[in-house]
């Protein structure tokens, strides 16, 4: 299975669960969706690369038990919810429900976060 239709949302797989060991974060894509996909506790998260500070990427950052921190100005984001648990970010990061099958990583992508994906782009509201 590629991929399966949900809440208007589309799983589409991302990776080999093999890839994203436990207490490790990596980017992926989900086509144009650049995805920061990390394993805490056993399970898999999956939230935006980008940082709602100043956009750098949490896959370069550090997981640790309430979340990933951001690798540039220790921001922490709770992986479930997005919510920015720790200064200076304020605004939540997007998150993406996740699915393991069959030792493969899915990712439910919608035509919105599509629509707003690209390289280093994101919505503004400036
Ligand atoms: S860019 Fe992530 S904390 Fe500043």
């Amino acid at each position: 299975m590629s991929a399966a239709e949900e809440g208007g949302a589309q799983y589409e797989r991302v990776a080999r669960s093999g890839q994203v060991e436990e207490g490790w974060v990596r980017r992926f894509f989900a086509g144009e969706v650049e995805l920061c996909v990390a394993r805490l506790d056993g399970k898999a998260y999956a939230t935006t690369n980008y940082c709602t500070h100043l956009d750098c990427l949490l896959s370069s950052g550090k997981l640790q038990d309430d979340g990933i921190r951001c690798s540039c100005h220790g921001s922490v984001f709770d992986l479930e919810t997005g919510e920015a648990i720790y200064p200076p970010a304020t605004e939540p990061i997007r998150t993406y429900p996740v699915k393991e099958e069959n030792g493969e990583i899915f990712v439910a992508i919608s035509e919105e976060d599509r629509a707003q994906s690209g390289p280093r782009r994101r919505a503004r509201r400036d």
